[in-house]
Parts: C-alpha cells; structure tokens; sequence
C-alpha cells in the first residue's frame, strides 16, 4: 500500500487511526502536529516560532511546516509509503506534497469525519495545550476555510475515501481498512 492521507477535523481521531493503520500496514505515520510539539518541546528556533499559531489554533506558515516535512521524508526507512496526518492543511501544501513525491504518489486519501459536537467532547477531555474551547472553535473554523477545500480537491482527483469517525477506535478503524481499495485489505 502507497502513500496515504489522513484528512478530518481536528479530533476526529487522526492519530489515533494512523497509529493503527501503521500497524496493520507497513506505513511510516507523518504527522506535522507532532513533529511541530517535538520541535517546541525542543525550543528549537522553528519551535518558537510555530508556537504561537499552534497556541492560537491557527495554521504555522506552510514554509516552516514543509521544512519540517522535507526534512523527514528525506530519512531513509523501508516502508511501502508514508501514513500523512494532519498535512496536507491546504491547498498550496497538497501541491507542494505532489512537487516532494510527484505527481499520482498519492495512493488514497482517507477522510475521516466527525460532527463538531462530538469533536469538542473528546478534545476537553484530552486537555492538550491546545484543547481549550475557544481554541478549539479557532482550529474548526480554520479547517472549514483552509482545509475543506481539500475534500472537493482529492475528490477530483478520484482518491477521496469517506469514513464515519464516530463509535469506537476499533469500529472506525474496521472503518478505514474497508474503505481502502480491496486489493489492500487482506
Ligand atoms: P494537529 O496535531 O494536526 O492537530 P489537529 O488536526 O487539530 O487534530 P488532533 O491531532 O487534535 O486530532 P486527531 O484528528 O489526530 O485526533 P486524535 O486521534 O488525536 O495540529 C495541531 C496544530 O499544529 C495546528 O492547529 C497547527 O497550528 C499546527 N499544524 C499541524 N500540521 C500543520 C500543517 N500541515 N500546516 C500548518 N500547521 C499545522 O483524537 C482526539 C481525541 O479523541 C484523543 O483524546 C483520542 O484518544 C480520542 N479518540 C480518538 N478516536 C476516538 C473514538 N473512536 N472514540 C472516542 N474517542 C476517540
Ligand atoms: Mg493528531
């Protein structure tokens, strides 16, 4: 199985799906989030500046975030592909994503959904930095103008793959691994 996007609202369980699609794949799990919280706990000088967006909810400048991510890819590793989540945010990164892969590497996207409602409750529960109601809201209106657009964008491009994000973590990964192509689920 190729390169594969995670694509949802904050809290729709990103994470918590690729860590399971990596295990039952052999995919390497990208997340720009969590590369951006190791640069801050590190205080690097690209920590300190993405901080401040992050603490806001807003996006950190895509040039920062495709450092980051250049960075990364470019470590050697055997793996069928990488599980990108929280990245592409939008469209100017899923153009600059086919410039590092080129164009077609992209194997499916993965478009996990989930009412704001329910977003919000699981995110007060998990208590991040980031995790604060008015932040949250931020970081949900964000993606409705950043990153949306990027549903119609894969959707176009015949890769889209919608899923249901609400019941349990076992229920939406059985979920994901059926909404990619047959060939793959084993
Ligand atoms: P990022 O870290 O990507 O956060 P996010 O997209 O807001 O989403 P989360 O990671 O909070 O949620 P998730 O969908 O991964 O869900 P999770 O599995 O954790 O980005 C943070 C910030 O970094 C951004 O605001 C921005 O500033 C910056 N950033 C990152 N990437 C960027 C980029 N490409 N460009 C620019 N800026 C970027 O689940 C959430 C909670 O729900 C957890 O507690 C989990 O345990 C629980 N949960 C999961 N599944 C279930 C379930 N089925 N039932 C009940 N609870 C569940
Ligand atoms: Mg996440």
């Amino acid at each position: 199985m190729g390169n594969t996007v995670l694509l949802g609202p904050p809290g729709a369980g990103k994470g918590t799906q690729a860590e399971r699609l990596c295990a039952a794949r052999k995919l390497v799990h990208l997340s720009t989030g969590d590369l951006l919280r190791a640069a801050v706990a590190a205080g690097t000088d690209l920590g300190v500046e993405a901080k401040g967006y992050m603490d806001r909810g807003e996006l950190v400048p895509d040039g920062l975030v495709l450092r980051l991510l250049d960075a990364r890819l470019a470590e050697p590793g055997e793996s069928e592909g990488f599980l990108l989540d929280g990245f592409p945010r939008n469209v100017a990164q899923a153009k600059a994503l086919e410039n590092v892969l080129g164009q077609g590497a992209i194997e499916h996207v993965v478009y996990l959904q989930l009412d704001d409602a329910e977003i919000l409750g699981r995110l007060l529960q998990r208590g991040r930095p980031d995790d604060k109601e008015d932040v949250i809201k931020n970081r949900l209106s964000v993606y409705r103008a950043d990153t949306e657009p990027l549903v119609a964008y894969y959707r176009e491009r015949e890769l889209l793959r919608p899923v249901d994000g609400l019941g349990t973590v076992d229920e939406v990964a059985g979920r994901v691994l059926g909404a990619l192509a047959p060939e793959d689920v084993a």
